[in-house]
């Protein structure tokens, strides 16, 4: 028996899968045209999956950013920044995070990823427990398998359950950490953040939210969630990435908590892994500028997503609860998400496949991501794409007979 052979089922169920047309998760461009079209096969195709929220990756002035850290600093820091040092992008990062979100200190981490399992698995020692939703990203279930302490789970979005549980474990001495998402990946949807601020401060408990895919997107300044419900007071951690409106690599943690610089040399995924390379960092801090100067850019983000998920939800397609970036159609059967998704690549519009496991409530998900690059044009396409394979699958039963 091999080492792999406990990966049996899943080569087959994966196989499945990929024989129905084209593999979903091993997709490869021929080349990205701009942030929202790429080639694919020689065809030009609608970028619909790939959470460019502000639509940043290709801004002339991010670019220049990069290639002028590239060409003075050279292509990477080859190590760690306890071990190699850091550069002074990766402190002016740290310092415009900090500012942007009016807190004391930051950290830079290589990846959004590695933010979420370092902060979370260094805060939460051998007795403190770590409260987290049932819906958490993978990043947040790793951290609390790499904890020492204990890990308790949460009804997703539902204050009351996290009332319960804070209460039953009031008599514990530790410190409890609540973790939860600004806007959750896979169906848009937002936590009820005000609620879950009052019970964080009745149960005295601490409070960290993930704003992956709510920074850039929500709030007044674009702070995320947590500004857009006015509880930023009562956030004692935020994780972000610069992988979504930032456009780049990378992730970050801000805090107000006075010692919290001591992380640096406790939270081994910051301390054993390379910083950022210098150009990363310049494009993403440049995408911060960028970000703070033009509120337009998130206006036109709303604009467009609010345009394809009513544009969606008017056709008869099941959406999420809310009209985020995130608009994710939830099909029937995995089997017809395979289809339609294949059905929709063909026709020139990529987006992403979410099957479970990876969802809520074992949902056969087509998740798209919207971008504030997007012209109301294409995301008139993409709806108009929707509708075309939805009839052909038979998934829109009264367009069928319209149309016929
Ligand atoms: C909620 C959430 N947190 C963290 C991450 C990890 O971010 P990154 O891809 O930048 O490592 C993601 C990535 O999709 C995410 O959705």
């Amino acid at each position: 028996m091999t080492i792999l052979a406990k990966y049996t089922q899943l080569r087959e169920s994966y196989h499945k899968m990929a024989a129905i047309g084209r593999d979903p998760f091993s997709v490869q461009f021929d080349g990205i045209l701009s942030p929202t079209e790429g080639m694919l096969n020689g065809r030009r195709t609608i970028l619909l999956g790939t959470n460019n929220y502000l639509g940043l990756t290709f801004d002339q002035s991010c670019i220049d950013k990069g290639v002028e850290a590239l060409v003075e600093q050279g292509t990477g820091t080859t190590g760690s920044r306890i071990a190699n040092g850091s550069y002074t992008g990766h402190g002016d990062l740290e310092k415009a995070l900090a500012d942007f979100y009016g807190r004391q200190h930051c950290m830079v981490f290589t990846t959004g990823y590695q933010a979420n399992l370092g902060i979370i698995s260094t805060l939460v020692g051998k007795d403190d427990i770590l409260v987290i939703d049932g819906d958490s990203h993978a990043s947040i279930y790793d951290a609390a398998k790499m904890t020492t302490g204990q890990v308790v789970r949460f009804r997703h979005n539902d204050p009351d359950d996290l009332y319960k549980r804070l209460r039953r474990l009031s008599d514990h001495p530790g410190n409890k950490l609540v973790v939860v998402e600004g806007i959750y990946s896979m169906l848009g949807d937002t936590a009820p953040l005000k609620e879950f601020a009052q019970v964080k401060r009745e149960a005295g408990a601490f409070l960290l939210v993930d704003e992956a895919h709510s920074m850039g997107v929500l709030g007044e300044t674009g702070r995320g969630l947590a500004e857009e419900v006015g509880v930023e007071a009562d956030v004692d951690f935020i994780v972000g990435t610069f992988s979504k409106s930032l456009g780049a690599v990378g992730g970050f943690c801000v805090s107000d908590l006075p010692d919290f610089d001591i992380l640096r040399v406790a939270c081994r995924p910051y301390m054993f892994t390379a910083s950022l390379p210098p150009s990363v960092i310049a494009t993403s801090l440049q995408a911060l500028k960028r970000l703070r100067e033009e509120p337009g850019l998130r206006l036109r983000l709303n604009s467009n997503s609010r345009r394809l998920y009513e544009g969606l939800r008017n056709l008869g397609f099941q959406v999420g609860p809310v009209a985020n970036p995130i608009v994710a159609v939830a099909l029937p059967t995995k089997e017809l998400a395979i289809a339609f998704w294949n059905g929709l690549l063909e026709a020139g519009l990529y987006l992403n496949l979410a099957l479970p496991p990876a969802t809520p409530n074992s949902l056969a998900l087509l998740r798209t991501s919207v971008s504030a690059a997007h012209t109301p044009q294409q995301i008139d396409t993409a709806i108009e794409l929707f509708a075309q394979v939805g009839r052909r699958l038979g998934v829109l039963p009264g367009l069928v007979q319209a149309a016929e």
